[in-house]
């Protein structure tokens, strides 16, 4: 049986709740005899500038590179407002994406069907929604340079960030996107702004180029990011795999979140280039953030960190039918009717984290 190395990261608030849910999945995958895992645990974010005045350690980062698979939960706080820009909780998290090359994310926002009336959208609109946004994330204005505030010496002061991508950039997580969609509605949207920016010019010939040459046989759309965020709300499910900037794609995914009925239902997977032996360094993390204001009241939603283990056993330890198991219990426990607070909507009553885990637990026990 395949032994896989899992770095854990639970962060701030409420990501340490939600990550022991995580450890009772695993225990369950294991216990089934597909795989097993060895666990270390390591700090990041305001925790690990607390502990070291780094939002991540050498050491922490040194078992990171090891890892068969990061899972990191959340960072930041109201607490850490005022620390140092480098060391703000977010920097550990940036730090990780870009040192470790994982250069892309992705992010699917799907509608359980159980879940359809607590979006803030009518059902028909979002009823049986499943999209991918394939977000660039080690490029772009997050990164480029230069990145700075100036001081003009005359009462004011000029901050300047830059947007940057290179054709290879552009062109690999091209690829993703298209490999993907051929394993699902086998079409792409595009999206940037090419009416105002020159990285969105380059973006739209590259993308272009590469599906000319390589993936004709994908449908492809160009869609500009403003409009692309509009018709998510209008019409969502025209979308198979929409592949997108850095920047827009951090938006984008905390719209197509709502459409899912919560942030706390969202999942993603963030992937390097795969090495000679096919292998790819890997970390998985919800798209929602540390909740400071609820955490350590037991009441966060686990099912983005729950389904963030499902991706890793898809996308890094190749267990796509544990995966499946796993996304089928999260579905049948919400048409059970069981609701953590995020997502109560019209019921009786909502649950704590580790009941919402739990039930998870005891469903995907059943089907193993
Ligand atoms: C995300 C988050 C991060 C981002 C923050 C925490 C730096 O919003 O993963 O979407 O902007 O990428
Ligand atoms: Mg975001």
């Amino acid at each position: 049986m395949a032994s896989y190395k899992i770095f854990l990261l639970p962060g701030d608030g409420i990501g340490p709740e939600v990550t022991s849910e995580v450890e009772k999945v695993a225990k369950v995958i294991a216990g089934a005899g597909l795989a097993s895992f060895e666990f270390e645990k390591g700090l990041v974010g305001g925790s690990a500038y607390d502990a070291h005045g780094a939002a991540i350690s050498e050491s922490d980062m040194a078992l990171a590179q090891a890892a068969d698979a990061v899972m990191l939960a959340a960072v930041g706080g109201p607490k850490w407002d005022k620390v140092p820009y480098d060391a703000r909780p977010e920097a550990g998290l940036l730090r990780l994406r870009k040192d470790l090359g994982l250069f892309a994310n992705l992010r699917p926002a799907v509608c359980y069907p159980a879940l359809a009336d607590a979006s803030a959208l009518k059902r028909e609109i979002v009823e049986g929604l499943d999209i991918m946004i394939v977000r660039e994330l080690t490029g772009g204005v997050y990164f480029g340079e230069p990145k700075e505030i100036i001081d003009l010496g005359n009462g004011q002061k000029r901050a300047i960030d830059t947007q940057v991508y290179d054709t290879f950039e552009i062109e690999r997580i091209a690829a993703v996107a298209f490999e993907l969609a051929r394993k699902r509605g086998n079409k792409v949207t595009s999206s940037e702004k090419h009416n105002v920016m020159k990285s969105g010019v380059l973006w739209k010939e590259v993308v272009t180029g590469l599906h000319a040459k390589s993936y004709s046989d994908v449908k492809l759309e160009h869609m500009l990011a403003d409009a692309l965020g509009m018709q998510l709300v209008r019409w969502p499910k025209q979308f198979d795999v929409i592949v997108t900037d850095n920047l827009f794609g951090d938006m984008l995914s905390d719209v197509a979140s709502m459409l899912t009925g919560s942030l706390g239902m969202l999942p993603s997977a963030s992937l390097g280039a795969a090495d000679a032996n096919g292998k790819r360094k890997a970390m998985y993390e919800p798209v929602h953030g540390s909740a400071p204001d609820i955490a350590g009241k037991g009441v966060a939603n686990p099912i983005a960190m729950i389904g963030s283990f499902g991706m890793a056993l898809r996308y890094s330890f190749g267990l796509g039918e544990a995966a499946d198991r796993i996304d089928s219990a999260i579905s049948e426990v919400l048409a059970s009717g069981f609701r953590t607070a995020d997502i109560k909507g019209e019921a009786a009553s909502s649950i704590s984290t580790s009941a919402m885990g739990d039930a998870i637990v005891a469903a995907l026990q059943k089907a193993l």
